[in-house]
């Protein structure tokens, strides 16, 4: 295989594009989710189109040790470029809220993620390169009252993604965090975020993927796709009261 992209959340939206990106590019993939016939449909596509090859791995990852798992199934292939893509959100009143849906998303959207950038990392720093790609939001740069586990968990993914990129930096390996702000996908649906004025004015999945993957290909720390967002969160909300800020989440993820 060469230039191999191992793509999480792979079946649908941005990690769906991803993955037709990367294989316009000439890459051989290994994609990976729950929804087995998703990616086998991808993987048909895509081997058509382009003449690469596709592997499919139908894997929750849902827990670290499905991550482990998955990395037991790639059975020892060299992974070029890793995209941690899958995730989820979820609406609602932290307190009201079922524990466990809130569990499997620290799960998935963190465990799962920083277990495979530490197995893969490992290998990619004896191979002297590769570039890893975490997907993490918007959400990352405050608190989000009614989706307080999500917004934390990619609070997360930003603050540990800059830090392991200073530590690989003179290794070959890159890290870059992608940070959109609403894409149009299922993840509205998912999150039981409809109805909320949040994706009022959501990007492509498409175009956020293209963003990403290129700021992963320069080696950039961070980015965030749309301007107007990125100079609302660079240079206005450091400055506003956080309790104006809180309300102001708060506003956006009610439902009307
Ligand atoms: N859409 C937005 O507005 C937005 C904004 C900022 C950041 N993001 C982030 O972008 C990433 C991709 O989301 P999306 O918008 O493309 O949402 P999406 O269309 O709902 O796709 C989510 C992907 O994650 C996979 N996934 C979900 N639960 C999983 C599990 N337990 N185990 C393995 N795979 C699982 C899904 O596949 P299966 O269901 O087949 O498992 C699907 O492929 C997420 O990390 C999300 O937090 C999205």
């Amino acid at each position: 295989m060469t230039n191999t992209a191992l793509i999480t959340g792979a079946s649908a939206g941005i990690g769906r594009e991803f993955a037709r990106y990367h294989a316009a590019k000439g890459g051989d993939l290994i994609i990976t989710a729950r929804r087995g016939d998703a990616l086998n449909a991808l993987k048909a596509e895509l081997e058509a189109a382009h003449g690469i090859s596709v592997t499919t791995i139908a894997q929750d990852l849902s827990s670290a040790d499905h991550a482990k798992t998955l990395y037991t199934a790639l059975n020892g292939a060299h992974i070029d470029v890793l995209i941690n893509n899958a995730g989820f959100g979820g609406h609602g009143k932290f307190i009201e809220r079922d524990l466990a849906a809130d569990l499997d998303m620290i799960d998935l959207n963190i465990n799962a993620l920083v277990t495979l950038c530490h197995l893969i990392g490992n290998e990619m720093v004896k191979h002297g390169s590769g570039k890893i790609l975490n997907v993490s939001s918007t959400a990352s740069y405050m608190p989000g009252p009614l989706q307080a586990t999500y917004f934390a968990t990619k609070a997360f993914v930003s603050s540990f993604s800059q830090a392991i990129a200073e530590e690989l930096k003179g290794t070959g390996v890159t890290v870059t965090a992608l940070e959109p702000g609403a894409v149009a996908t299922e993840f509205f649906e998912t999150a039981n975020l409809t109805g909320t004025k949040l994706g009022a004015d959501s990007a492509s999945a498409d175009a956020v993927a293209k963003i990403g993957y290129n700021a992963m290909l320069a080696g950039k720390l961070t980015i965030i796709n749309d301007p107007k967002l990125r100079f609302a969160l660079g240079w206005l909300m450091p400055y506003m009261p956080r309790k104006m800020k809180l309300k102001m989440v708060r506003d956006m993820q009610e439902k009307s």
